[in-house]
């Protein structure tokens, strides 16, 4: 399933069409349909970031800023927000927590940084939204130091069959139905448990974090699986 907007366009401007629909209900509903867990995991994806010290991180598909602002706990003098959703990011500017943060409206498949220039890349809940997942990683790679930490957020389907069940029956009639409640927007809140379904499975997708010039790349699911955090070093 495709995102769909009203201007037609790119996929990649449909996808930031979207997200900009939705901005205003964004942080509301991830409260409401994770019942308060995305913080817990974005904390988690932090907590990992805090081990590697860094002084510079980028968060890319910062959204709203929730996943950079959780970043602010691991000391680093500098942290980057990107996204392509120009309304998410006015949302993330405003919010009080997020001073001192640098958001840019910017494409994780195109970054606007040179080489090298960030200790730590992370990304919560954005790579499965990208047109070219490989063109995202390898961005990615590119402006990590060499050995910088990649951590990648992202929902999953729980390996466990009744917890699958449960997920499939959750994601597609409630979070549809919350959505649109919300948001008034059915579609977003469609396409959101299809892009989980047609997400490559942890094996799958830490090969495709290899293939992007990282080494030692490890899976952990969180929640019985219901989202999972990839680490990463780059070569
Ligand atoms: C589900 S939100 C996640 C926001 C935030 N990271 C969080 O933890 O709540 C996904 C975001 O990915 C952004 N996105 C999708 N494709 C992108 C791309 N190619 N470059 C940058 N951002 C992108 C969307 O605009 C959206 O804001």
């Amino acid at each position: 399933m495709k995102p769909k907007a009203h201007s037609g366009g790119t996929q990649k401007e449909q996808v930031a069409e979207m997200f900009d629909s939705i901005s205003r209900q964004y942080d509301l509903l991830n409260r409401l349909l994770s019942l308060g867990v995305d913080r817990w995991w974005r904390k988690s994806m932090a907590k990992r970031v805090r081990r590697h010290k860094p002084q510079s991180v980028l968060d890319v598909a910062t959204g709203t800023g929730d996943s950079a602002i959780a970043l602010k706990k691991c000391g680093a003098a500098r942290i980057v927000g990107v996204d392509i959703a120009e309304q998410m990011l006015k949302h993330a500017r405003k919010k009080p927590a997020a001073a001192g943060i640098e958001f840019v409206k910017a494409d994780g498949e195109r970054l606007p940084f040179d080489n090298g220039c960030f200790d730590a890349v992370t990304i919560a809940f954005g790579i499965r939204n990208f047109e070219q997942r490989r063109k995202g990683l390898q961005e990615m790679q590119r402006v990590l130091k060499q050995n910088g930490l990649l951590v990648v957020l992202e929902l999953s389907m729980p390996a466990n069959r009744i917890m699958r069940r449960l997920y499939k029956l959750y994601f597609l009639r409630v979070v549809p139905a919350l959505g649109k409640l919300v948001s008034r927007n059915s579609y977003a809140y469609r396409y959101l448990p299809c892009s989980v379904d047609e997400f490559p499975p942890q094996q799958a997708f830490a090969a495709e974090i290899k293939n992007a010039g990282f080494e030692r790349v490890k899976a952990t699911a969180l929640s019985g699986g219901l989202a999972t955090i990839y680490e990463a070093k780059k070569k």
